[in-house]
Formats: C-alpha cells, structure tokens, sequence
C-alpha cells in the first residue's frame, strides 16, 4: 500500500483499460442479511455508493415479499431515490407481475435471473429451468418495447450445491437461450463460488464460440473458496469489462452455508486501480460506505481491502 491508501499503479499487459462495475451489494448482499435493513438506511446506502463513482447500483427486487423479506419494501425505496438517474439502478424482476411493479415506479433497468441448473431453478423460482424461461419471455419482450435495458442472470454457472460441477454445454445453452428472448447483457454466476480461472476462460470461450460476443458478458464471482479475484483476472484477460461485485463483500448464499458473500468491491477496485483500469469509484468514499454499512449490521466487513484500509491510520 502507498502513504495515500492507494495501489501502486503497474498495467499488465492485453487487459481493458476501463472495467464497469455493477454493485450489487443493495441487493445481492442485503438479501442475504441475517437484519432486515431500513428502507432510509438502504437509500442512504444506495446514495453513498452512487457518490462514490459506482456506475451502477442495483438497488432491490420486485420479487416474492415472502420469498425475499428484507426486500419487501421495494415500492418505498425506489421513490426515495428519485434524485438518481433511475438507468443506473438495476432491479431483479422475476415474472410480469414483478415488471408491473418496477415499472409502475420508472425502473428502466431490470434483471430476469435464470439457473444452469435444475435445482436451483426449483429452489429459486419454483419452476423448471424452462418453464422460468417461458415465464421471463414476456417480461422481456414487455420491457424491449418500454426500452428498458434488460440483463439476464445465470446462476450456478460453474458448479450446484445440489448437482455438483455444471457441463459447459449446459450453461451455454441457457446463456443462448436467454440471449434469445432479448437480453441485452447476461451475468455468468457463480453462486456457490466453486469456479477457478481455468474453468471461467473455457466458458468464456465456448460462449464465444456459441456466437455470443464477449462485450455482451459480465461476471458475478462469490469469494467461497477465495477464488473471486483470480477468477476476475481471468475474466479480464478474456476481455470482459462488465464485473458484479458488493460493497464489502455483503452477503452470502442461502444454499452454501460457508460461502462469503460476493466478491468484495474494495477488492475488486484495489486490484483494478493497481493494474491501471478505470473504474470512475473513489476507493476513499467506497470504503468509508462500506465500513458504516457493516456498523449498521453489526459485523465486520470480510473485504481485505476494507479491512486494511481501516487500520492505515
Ligand atoms: P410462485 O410461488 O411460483 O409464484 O413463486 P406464483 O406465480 O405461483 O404466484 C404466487 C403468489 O405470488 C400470487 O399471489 C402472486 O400474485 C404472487 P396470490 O395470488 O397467491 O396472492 N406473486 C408476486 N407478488 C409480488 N411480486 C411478484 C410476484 N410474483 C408472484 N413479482 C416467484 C414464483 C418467482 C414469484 C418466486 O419464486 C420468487 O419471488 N422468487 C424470487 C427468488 C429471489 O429473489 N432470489 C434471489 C435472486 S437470484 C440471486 O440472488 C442470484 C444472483 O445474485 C446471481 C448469482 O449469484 O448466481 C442474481
Ligand atoms: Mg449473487
């Protein structure tokens, strides 16, 4: 670390020169939070980490309210961020009644979320993986002709905590399946955290060879077994430049006890301001975000960055 609490800058060779991330922390992480967070204390959240140059803010879901609780209050959060540009703030959107609701509020950036799986398509959405496609096939078409940007997730790209290592046929499939309907962009998850570099170049490549181009992919890497940001790096290498990443690494996953939450942001933009890729983020600002999200929580932040970043002084 430099006397500043910044990387020192040192560009590897054949990497983008700018990386945008998506947080998800608002979302992806709060809805795995043990405490139900209140609805001023995630707009504040959400504000925070739009000041700190994050260009997009996935800020809730239009989903279940019993299925996701600390979500529920969808419908009171989105108009209490009506000072954002609402094409910088994602939402998860899983069937027309969901699309209803977000637009009924002026979303104009929502995500339908797949599984590679069987499983966890039952576990997520209570349907078969085709029949969720069926049920995201109108939510999409709906949404192309408001023009709102649509993103598809793809969960358990990698490996199912039900089924075990996922076939990469059988994530391209539904990837392809997904680009079919309509989406503008997907985000290959890792949800379990089980994948390594070798395993996200090799889907990456045969997504490539499946005709979809990589400027159409994100990444969303959990830190399970610590592999979130070689797994970034990888994906860089290929040329990815859309990377899903939460604000202190917030969350978890309900079907993998141990798993850490995502890959942390102050992680991921450490790594990135070191190599030299733009990201916009203001790591000062992001990290003071994040240490005040975990007080509100009232557990330490696994991020490393975080972490000794809080300890410089
Ligand atoms: P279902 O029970 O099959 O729903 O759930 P249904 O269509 O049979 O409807 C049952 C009732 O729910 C009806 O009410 C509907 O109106 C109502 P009733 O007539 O009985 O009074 N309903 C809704 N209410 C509010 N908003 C809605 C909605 N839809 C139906 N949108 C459903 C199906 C999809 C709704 C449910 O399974 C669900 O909400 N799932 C959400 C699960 C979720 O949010 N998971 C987390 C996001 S995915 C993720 O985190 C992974 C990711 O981060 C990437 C990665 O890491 O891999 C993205
Ligand atoms: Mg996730």
């Amino acid at each position: 670390m430099t006397a500043t609490g910044l990387p020192m800058e040192v560009p590897a060779e054949g990497l983008p020169t700018r990386v945008r991330i998506h947080e998800v922390g608002a979302r992806d992480g709060l809805q795995n939070e043990q405490t139900v967070v209140a609805t001023e204390i995630k707009a504040e959240f959400i504000h925070r980490l739009a000041a700190a140059g994050l260009p997009l803010v996935e800020a809730t879901s239009f989903v279940h309210p019993k299925w996701v609780p600390q979500l529920a209050d969808a419908e009171q959060l989105f108009p209490q961020l009506g000072d954002l540009d609402p094409h910088r703030l994602p939402v998860l959107v899983p069937n027309e009644r969901g699309l209803d609701r977000a637009l009924a509020l002026g979303a104009r950036r929502i995500a339908v979320f797949a599984s590679a799986t069987e499983s966890f398509a039952q576990a997520n959405l209570n349907r078969t993986v085709d029949a969720a496609l069926a049920m995201f096939a109108p939510v999409v078409a709906r949404a192309k002709d408001a023009k709102v940007h649509v993103r598809g997730y793809l969960s358990m790209c990698f490996g199912d905590p039900w089924e075990g290592p996922v076939p990469v046929a059988q994530t391209v499939r539904v990837c392809r399946e997904l680009l079919d309907l309509g989406c503008d962009e997907l985000s290959l998850g890792d949800t379990i955290g089980v994948a390594t570099p070798g395993h996200v170049q090799h889907l990456l490549a045969a997504l490539n060879e499946a005709g979809v181009p990589t400027s159409r992919l994100g990444v969303h890497f959990h830190d399970t077994y610590g592999q979130a940001l070689a797994n970034t790096f990888a994906a860089l290498q290929h040329g990815v430049t859309t990377i899903d990443a939460s604000a202190g690494g917030l969350g978890g996953c309900p079907y993998a006890k141990s798993a850490t939450g995502n890959l942390a942001t102050e992680d991921l933009v450490w790594m990135l301001h070191g190599l030299g890729i733009e990201t916009g983020v203001d790591l000062g600002r992001l990290t003071a975000t994040s240490a005040w999200m975990a007080e509100v929580l009232g557990r330490p932040s696994p991020s490393r960055t975080l972490r000794a970043l809080s300890h410089k002084e």
